[in-house]
């Protein structure tokens, strides 16, 4: 049974802030990218989108001269640190369960690994399964990151997305039953 909604989530104001930062539009696309990764590699929906929707919440703007500067960013970015934190501050605020938090703060902690000195990191299927859908709607020259959507139509595609998790789950629960 999940206690907190992707809506939830998706609607208040600290992820309304920081999203706005690195795109809505972003979000959503991995959040949807990871339910249908979730499927394919065994991972519970649920975790998958909210890390998913969450992942890039931890952004900085890194403006010189009122514009985005890509070269300060990649130097001094630690947006999946920083997100791993405020995901998991946020989640338990909405009254997220405390180990459903951890799982999903680790899986944005990991989901790039552009901030760490190198090596391969050992990803766990959820952790996968962020940082594939993440990759799915990357564009050339960080341009996810602008790519503009309605309010109202972002509130659709959650509210969607929200309505699939749900279906998904209780198929599961009824599976475990029967
Ligand atoms: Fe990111
Ligand atoms: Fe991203």
């Amino acid at each position: 049974m999940r206690n907190v909604s992707l809506e939830q989530i998706s609607t208040h104001p600290i992820t309304q802030k920081y999203l706005k930062r690195s795109g809505i539009a972003h979000a959503i696309a991995v959040a949807e990218y990871a339910f249908v990764y979730a499927e394919k590699l065994g991972v519970d929906p649920d975790l998958a989108t909210k890390a998913a929707l969450l992942h890039d919440v931890g952004h900085y703007t890194w403006y010189r001269n009122g514009e985005w500067d890509y070269d300060l960013y990649k130097e001094n970015d630690i947006h999946a640190i920083k997100g791993a934190s405020r995901a998991h501050k946020l989640l338990i605020r909405v009254g997220e369960e405390r180990h459903a938090s951890k799982e999903i703060a680790v899986a944005i902690l990991l989901h790039t690994d552009s901030y760490l000195p190198g090596g391969e990191l050992k990803l766990n299927p959820l952790q996968k399964v962020v940082h594939m859908a993440d990759e799915a709607d990357e564009e050339a020259g960080g341009k996810h990151h602008y790519k503009e959507i309605e309010d109202h139509r972002a509130l659709e595609r959650i509210r969607a997305l929200d309505q699939l998790v749900e279906k998904e789950e209780k198929s599961h629960t009824s599976a475990h039953i029967g």
